[in-house]
């Protein structure tokens, strides 16, 4: 069994290599690649749904991240044409869009925005698209639940979409700009907020709950200051170099480079900072070399934050995105299995890091996870609700670094009137039967069925 796993693992690293994940080989991977849709096919996908409520109950943390290392292991796979698996999978308009049939070899081309979820308090300058496996989007359109007009119709009229199948699995990617000749600053998260986690996206909202009654009238009105000052990547205590020149560099090389100013809370000011040099290599990117995508991503609301003001120039021919995080959830239990996954430079640190297996390939290794199976159990060591975010996405939201997925999926509704509120951050689980759900629609915790439906 051991020579077996042994085996599978050598076996996945030499795919890997040789297919680029490593970076440094033969020719990167591009936009505009062909690829053709890859499913999920590992020995725990789909896990048995008795066998993960057994371990929430049991709060076999352990288990239940081993199940999401299997899972991880399994979307990124490599495929003949390089891409893990994941990647070859539906984007937004191919899920939501008009065409219900789609030609099997399909091109890799990202639908970058700025994720939706920042969008709707303000913008924030990071490259994310969405992806949904086969059998999420055949639900979604053998139900018609592409159309938003549809959804809202059942609004009132139901209280639940049907069911999505239990292998169903739906991604939110996040990358980050790279330059071709030169270093380019990225902020890591060390998991020391430079602000108060109460500061951020939906800020007002939460002292309009009363999260904040214990302080006074005016304590409480000067934390409605702080929406737009969030422990956003701007904030970030500390930048890594990505050099994409050197397949590797010395250990302790630094460089000084420009970045933001964690110390200002408005995340204007630009200064200088001495940053470790990583290669290119350690991180999944992909080569833009088609005028048009680097044309989308020079549109994007504040992507010349990132370009122009750090590099001096926009985005060009010949850069690359780089893969900084990942969220995922997948249909295991009727609460979803909810983990997220993001970059970092010593990826093999306790508590995110140290307990990955051994069959995740290549630069897949270099992600550090978090996951919650529900939106307050296990509680944390302190008593507070089950805790998993990812700082590129949620660390921006007031409260975000304690906040929960599945706590804020779970309110993923239509109303009569357009999709529900995303914000504040509000935490613990709703039992169906809540007020809340008064006269609406849950959406199978899918808020992209509110956001994303046409
Ligand atoms: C404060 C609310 C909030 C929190 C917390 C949150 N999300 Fe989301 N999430 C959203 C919204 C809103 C969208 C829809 C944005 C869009 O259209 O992509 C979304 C989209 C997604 C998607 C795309 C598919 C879908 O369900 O729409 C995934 C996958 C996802 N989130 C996973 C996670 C994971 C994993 C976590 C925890 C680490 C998390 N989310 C935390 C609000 C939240």
């Amino acid at each position: 069994m051991r020579r077996r796993i042994l085996l599978f693992a050598a076996v996945s690293c030499a795919v890997a290599l040789l297919s680029g994940f490593h970076g440094g080989g033969a020719r990167p991977l591009a936009v505009g690649q062909r690829i053709l849709y890859a499913a999920v096919s590992g020995p725990d996908f789909p896990a048995r749904q008795p066998d993960l409520l057994r371990m929430l109950d049991a709060k076999d943390v352990p288990g239940m991240r081993r199940h999401v290392w299997n899972v991880w292991a399994a979307m990124t796979q490599p495929t003949p044409s390089g891409f893990p698996r994941f990647l070859t999978w539906y984007q937004v308009s191919e899920t939501f869009g008009a065409s219900d049939s789609l030609p099997a070899e399909r091109v890799f081309a990202p639908e970058f925005r700025i994720p939706s979820q920042k969008n709707i308090g303000s913008g924030d300058a990071i490259l994310s698209f969405n992806l949904y496996n086969d059998s999420f989007r055949y639900h979604v359109r053998r139900n018609g639940y592409q159309s938003k007009k549809k959804l809202i119709a059942m609004a009132g009229r139901l209280t639940d979409v049907e069911d999505f199948p239990n292998d169903s699995i739906s991604v939110k990617t996040v990358w980050w700009p790279v330059r071709r000749d030169g270093l380019t600053a990225f902020p890591v998260w060390d998991d020391t907020p430079t602000r108060p986690i109460t500061w951020g996206r939906g800020d007002k909202a939460l002292v309009a709950s009363g999260f904040f009654k214990d302080l006074t009238p005016a304590e409480q009105q000067a934390m409605t200051t702080h929406e737009e000052e969030g422990n956003d990547f701007e904030a970030f205590g500390r930048v890594v170099a990505i050099d994409p020149r050197r397949p590797s560099v010395p250990r302790g090389e630094t460089a000084e480079l420009n970045f933001f100013d964690p110390m200002d809370a408005r995340m204007q000011r630009i200064t200088t900072r001495t940053a470790r040099v990583v290669p290119m290599s350690r991180m999944f990117t992909v080569q833009v070399n088609d005028q048009k995508t680097v044309d989308w991503i020079n549109h994007l609301p504040l992507a010349d934050e990132l370009t122009i003001r750090m590099w001096g120039r926009r985005f060009e021919r010949g850069d690359y995105v780089a893969l900084v995080a990942v969220h995922i959830s997948t249909r295991e239990t009727p609460d979803w299995v909810w983990a997220t996954f993001y970059w970092h430079d010593q990826p093999d640190q306790a508590p995110l890091g140290n307990d990955r297996i051994a069959a995740v390939p290549g630069v897949f290794r270099d992600y550090k996870m978090h996951s919650v199976y529900h939106a307050e159990l296990p509680k944390e060591a302190g008593g507070h609700n089950a805790i998993a975010f990812n700082p590129y996405l949620e660390a921006a939201f007031a409260y975000g670094p304690r906040s929960n997925c599945s706590a804020c999926h779970q309110r993923a509704v239509m109303t009569a009137d357009g999709p529900g509120d995303v914000f504040p951050v509000r935490l613990g689980y709703l039992p169906k039967d809540d007020p809340f759900y008064k006269g609406k629609l849950r959406l199978d915790t899918s808020w992209s069925l509110a956001y994303e439906t046409k």
